[in-house]
């Protein structure tokens, strides 16, 4: 049974830029008592996802809708004050990204694990420091913590306060914004098999968000690979790492370096796309070793490949002139030097095939045709990947049609 439910959740910034899509329509469920990975590089929308769930918003919401089910109660539904009563901390807490260097340096650690049953649910004091007291043993840290100050503790130590005020309220979902990242690798190891033990001892069950698919591995029944705000492939860690369907889980398990291993870490061309303008529809093709024609490009990101083609002096022979977008899938491209429009169609037509595997948005194009003194260029209308499997899904158009075609 699930205790947690995510159905088409967006979580949108609002820049001066435009709306940065951080949570872009993300659909998933957590298993009573499992652990879920959340894998992703920087910036694409982990900490914001648990935001999200948590109705953690900052001033600049431009969207927040979907619905998030906790033991199958839609808790979209409440209002603020009774979400904040009956769901933050003691139906989902939260260990955040940094937490332990963002402890008060002039408060006793009991006193700052005791303090939010103070404030929000109104505990008598000593009734809060027996609770943080509890907790606070609870993580294996000695009874002298209680009294310190964060400085006098280690980084392992303070990992384990933080995540003591996590389990304070005896929450059934801690979320972990990475927990670990800061941590020398055996403190790591100490903090995985604490959580480990917690989560058996306390029946818990944990969101573990982290850009390391190692550290994973270590503790996630199901994984999710999350990219430029939208999950691309989720499913069991036994089936997603030995056998990872999505062209990005691939490239990511190929970039983890492997111990005394003679083969090197093969890292991903390019950078993840801007939230702002993100790629037309899939969102990883500019950089997917595998996509193809149908995977989608704009004529605005085809226009800014050939700005940079034009800018590095990669023209191929081809002077590639000053493109014009006329809409979604068409760009006029203007001859320079005077060379006349029928020439220069030739030309590009040629150029794009040439160089179809070198630059791979040539591959969109369906036509270049003569116009208004121009050529223009028509690209491949783009088809939006969708999921597939059950227990195991991905989204990516090699995927189609129930087959699976490996990339
Ligand atoms: N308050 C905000 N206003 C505008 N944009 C934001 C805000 N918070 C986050 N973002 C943007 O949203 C995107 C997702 O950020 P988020 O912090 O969720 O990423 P992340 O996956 O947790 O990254 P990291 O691994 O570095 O922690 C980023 O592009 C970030 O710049
Ligand atoms: S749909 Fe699949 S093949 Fe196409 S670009 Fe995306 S990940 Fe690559
Ligand atoms: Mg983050």
């Amino acid at each position: 049974m699930a205790i947690l439910e995510l159905e088409h959740l967006n979580f949108h910034y609002r820049t001066l830029r435009g709306a940065v899509r951080a949570v872009d329509d993300i659909s998933f469920e957590v298993e009573k008592g499992h652990t879920l990975a959340i894998v992703g590089e920087s910036g694409c929308g982990k900490t914001s996802t648990a935001a999200a769930i948590l109705r953690l918003l900052p001033k600049n919401v431009a969207r927040y809708d979907g619905i998030v089910r906790l033991d199958g109660k839609n808790v979209m539904e409440l209002s603020d004050e009774e979400f904040r009563k009956t769901v933050r901390w003691q139906g989902i807490s939260m260990v955040f990204q940094g937490a332990m260097n963002a402890l008060n340096p002039t408060a006793r650690v009991g006193k700052q694990v005791a303090e939010p049953l103070q404030i929000h649910f109104d505990a008598e004091k000593e009734e809060a420091m027996a609770r943080a007291s509890e907790s606070l043993r609870s993580v294996g840290l000695p009874e002298y913590v209680e009294r310190s100050y964060p400085h006098e503790l280690s980084g392992g130590m303070k990992q384990r306060v933080v995540i003591a005020m996590a389990l304070i309220l005896r929450p059934g979902l801690v979320i972990l914004d990475e927990p670990t990242s800061a941590l020398d690798v055996m403190t790591q190891t100490n903090i995985i098999n604490l959580l480990k033990r917690l989560k058996k001892e306390e029946e818990l069950s944990y969101i573990f968000i982290t850009h390391d698919l190692a550290l994973a591995s270590e503790l996630a029944d199901e994984v999710g690979i999350m990219y430029a705000g939208q999950i691309r492939e989720i499913g069991p860690s036994e089936y997603v790492y030995p056998s990872p369907k999505h062209p990005y889980t691939k490239a990511l398990l190929k970039s983890v370096p492997i111990l005394r291993s003679s083969e090197s870490p093969i890292s991903i061309p390019g950078v993840p796309p801007d939230l702002i303008e993100s790629p037309f529809a899939c969102r990883f093709h500019p950089r997917c070793s595998v996509s193809f024609e149908e995977c989608g490009w704009s004529a605005q990101e085809f226009a800014d490949i050939l700005e940079r083609l034009r800018a590095s002096g990669e023209d191929g022979g081809v002077r590639w002139g000053e493109a014009e977008v006329e809409d979604d899938l068409t760009l006029v491209l203007k001859p320079e030097d005077g060379m006349d429009p029928v020439t220069y169609r030739k030309a590009l037509e040629e150029a794009f095939h040439e160089q179809e595997e070198s630059t791979r948005a040539f591959k969109a194009v369906t036509k270049v045709e003569v116009r208004d003194g121009g050529v223009a260029v028509t690209l491949h209308e783009a088809t939006t990947p969708y999921m597939i499997g059950e227990a195991h899904r991905a989204a990516c158009l090699l995927l189609r049609k129930g087959g699976e075609k490996d990339g």
